[in-house]
């Protein structure tokens, strides 16, 4: 009698055991079933492992399908498994989200009051890094779209193909093309009875050495980075650059008809307010309505329309 109680409690035992181990691994299929709902397709073990991962870090489940289709498995495990960034799928949703860059968007974003994908462009500029660091060289192979600011450098041997500016348009030398398209747009302005003339085209690194290190000794180098751009940074170098009429920062140009003119006619001959007003935070400059760069009648005429600085257009439309 005791034996056979003791074989009964046994049997018992033995059976819940099998009900627990036939439970668990019901509940484990279960949840590979979720797991394959979110892509609907099924998942090896790999991407089983990183998309719980990405569950542990608090992503919903729609927020990982959007993750899984915009970014690939490799980055995910690259840059996201170790950290859950909050705003990550508004960025992934701009349109110069670069995975590589999302520790710095969630740094900037938690420390701005800019949109998301204010903070996605600000970030491809480079805003998020002080001026003057993280600097890398001017791809110049884009010629007419080569970016040279404060986060760009060009060699201090780049020069471009130079042609003297002729007294009738100005002083100076100049890129060639540039010159060629500077020409229409002085010789359509007389037309309209404005004369535009230049007074600075191309400057060599070692011109603008000497006219930055002339402010910086009479104004401080804050106020001199203001206005005038450190050696290898000046758009001057490019030789795509020209100050029309005055470079005189106390000169008011922009109460004259030849500024009027320009700010409303450059774009049709290739060429952009390079510093606008009230965009200093993005180009590192003051306003400066003398200062025009060519970047060609195509993309100088999107530049108009959108108005965008030639920074914000890199990003978009170059980069
Ligand atoms: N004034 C402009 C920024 C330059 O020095 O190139
Ligand atoms: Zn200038």
């Amino acid at each position: 009698m005791k034996k056979r109680i003791v074989l009964i409690i046994v049997l018992i035992l033995i059976c819940s055991c099998f009900i627990n181990l036939l439970y668990l691994s019901y509940a484990k299929m279960n949840t590979i079933g979720i797991e394959s709902d979110i892509t609907g397709k099924g998942l090896n073990n790999e991407e089983y492992i990183y998309k719980e991962d990405l569950l542990h870090l608090n992503y919903k489940i729609d927020e990982i399908e959007i993750i899984s289709k915009k970014i690939s498995e490799t980055d995910v495990k690259k840059y996201l498994l170790t950290k859950k960034y909050n705003d990550l799928i508004q960025f992934i949703a701009c349109p110069y989200f670069n995975i590589e860059n999302i520790e710095r968007y969630q740094n900037y974003k938690d420390n701005t009051d800019y949109s998301t994908d204010e903070t996605v462009m600000n970030v491809e500029i480079g805003i998020d890094n002080n001026f003057y660091t993280n600097i890398i060289k001017t791809d110049t192979s884009k010629n007419e779209l080569m970016l040279v600011n404060k986060y760009h450098i060009l060699d201090k041997e780049y020069s471009p193909t130079l042609v003297s500016v002729d007294s009738k348009y100005g002083s100076g030398i100049a890129d060639k093309t540039a010159y060629e398209y500077f020409k229409k747009m002085v010789d359509a302005a007389k037309k309209d009875n404005i004369n535009l003339y230049s007074v600075s085209f191309y400057r060599s690194y070692d011109n603008q050495n000497t006219l930055y290190n002339r402010y910086v000794k009479r104004d401080g180098v804050k106020e001199a980075d203001t206005y005038s751009a450190r050696p290898g940074h000046s758009e001057h170098q490019t030789g795509l650059s020209v100050d029309i009429n005055t470079s005189a920062r106390s000169s008011k140009f922009e109460k004259t008809k030849e500024y009027e003119w320009l700010i409303s006619n450059s774009y049709k001959y290739g060429f952009i307010l390079r510093y606008p007003e009230n965009k200093s935070y993005i180009t590192g400059y003051i306003y400066e309505p003398w200062h025009y760069r060519y970047v060609g009648i195509e993309n100088a005429m999107i530049i108009f329309q959108e108005q965008l600085t030639y920074e914000e257009y890199y990003v978009k439309y170059v980069k």
